[in-house]
């Protein structure tokens, strides 16, 4: 199976158990518009789950409750990004946004919700022990808390009115939380219900998460929003810290490209049965949305 095959087939099976979650739920716009955020979207975070998974000869029918959690917490942190008091924007996956489409408080509460039920998914027998399950649930906490996702969109918002520029340091920093910790959950996650060693994968996805975030800066600047289906040519307006804006355009493409070198050399280890996971790394800095 090529690379856009196997995301699209991720994608697919990710949105089947996303739609059997929210099924059957109160008829009310709170579960209309988690619906709604977890709709669309490349699904990458997912597909690494599943393909992680494959190279220990785990099913996707046993990994997907995993790859709909990160995929439904991950929704969550883009309709909060979205907001006002963030990024303030109104598209998203090519459509309104959840804050525009219903209001903040529907906004608020959708993204609340989202990031319970990826708990809850987490704890679908299929994954395995419940010592597994607890495992998954501890590092999905750790990487989209205090430590992790939430700290990166702090420091990201902080870096808006700071009076110095950002280094270098601060900003890996602020990226490895911000991308970095649910890209890195959703790669060990296969080797977590495999009772496997996570490392190579967690190599893996450090540098590949830096990368993607690295991507997303560069297609800020130079992307075409029809595409992308989200606003561009935000970040240097609204004062971002990002690689772009302390690197220049050229020393972040060719960071993003040394990253990507990287990450696919610490897959060697698993041979050919990762090449999937390899060209997923390629993607990250080829792609357009
Ligand atoms: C966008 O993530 C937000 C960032 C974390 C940079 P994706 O580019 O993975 O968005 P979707 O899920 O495909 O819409
Ligand atoms: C969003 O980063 C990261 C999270 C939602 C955790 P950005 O603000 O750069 O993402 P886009 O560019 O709006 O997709
Ligand atoms: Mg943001
Ligand atoms: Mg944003
Ligand atoms: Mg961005």
């Amino acid at each position: 199976m090529t690379f856009p095959e196997a995301l699209g087939q991720a994608a697919a099976l990710v949105q089947v158990r996303l739609d059997a979650a929210l099924a059957n739920r109160a008829d009310e716009p709170v579960i209309y518009a988690m619906r709604y955020a977890t709709s669309g979207g490349k699904r990458l975070r997912g597909f690494l789950v599943l393909e992680s998974a494959a190279l220990f000869g785990i099913a996707p029918s046993q990994a997907i409750s995993a790859a709909a959690a990160v995929e439904a917490l991950h929704a969550y942190s883009l309709v909060h990004d979205d907001m006002p008091c963030m990024d303030d924007d109104d598209l998203r996956r090519g459509q309104p946004t959840v804050h525009v489409k219903w209001d903040e408080a529907t906004a608020v509460l959708a993204g609340d919700a989202l990031q319970t039920l990826a708990f809850e998914l987490l704890t679908d027998p299929a994954l395995g022990s419940g010592e597994t399950r607890v495992e998954l649930v501890r590092g999905l906490a750790v990487a989209s808390g205090a430590e992790g996702m939430v700290l990166g969109q702090a420091l990201d918002i902080a870096a808006e009115t700071a009076t110095t520029p950002l280094t270098l340091d601060q900003i890996t920093r602020l990226q490895a939380g911000k991308t970095g910790a649910l890209i890195r959950w959703s790669a060990e996650a296969g080797a977590v219900i495999a009772g496997e060693d996570p490392a190579p994968l967690r190599a893996y996805a450090t540098a590949l998460g830096l990368a993607f975030q690295i991507a997303d800066d560069i297609l800020d600047v130079t992307g075409d929003s029809a595409k992308a289906g989200k606003r561009l040519q935000k970040d240097a307006q609204a004062g971002k810290a990002t690689f772009v804006s302390l690197l220049g355009l050229e020393q972040a493409q060719a960071r993003a490209k040394s990253l990507v070198d990287e990450a696919e050399s610490h897959l060697a280890p698993f041979g050919a049965k990762a090449q999937n996971l390899i060209d997923a790394a390629r993607f990250v800095i080829a792609r357009d949305s």
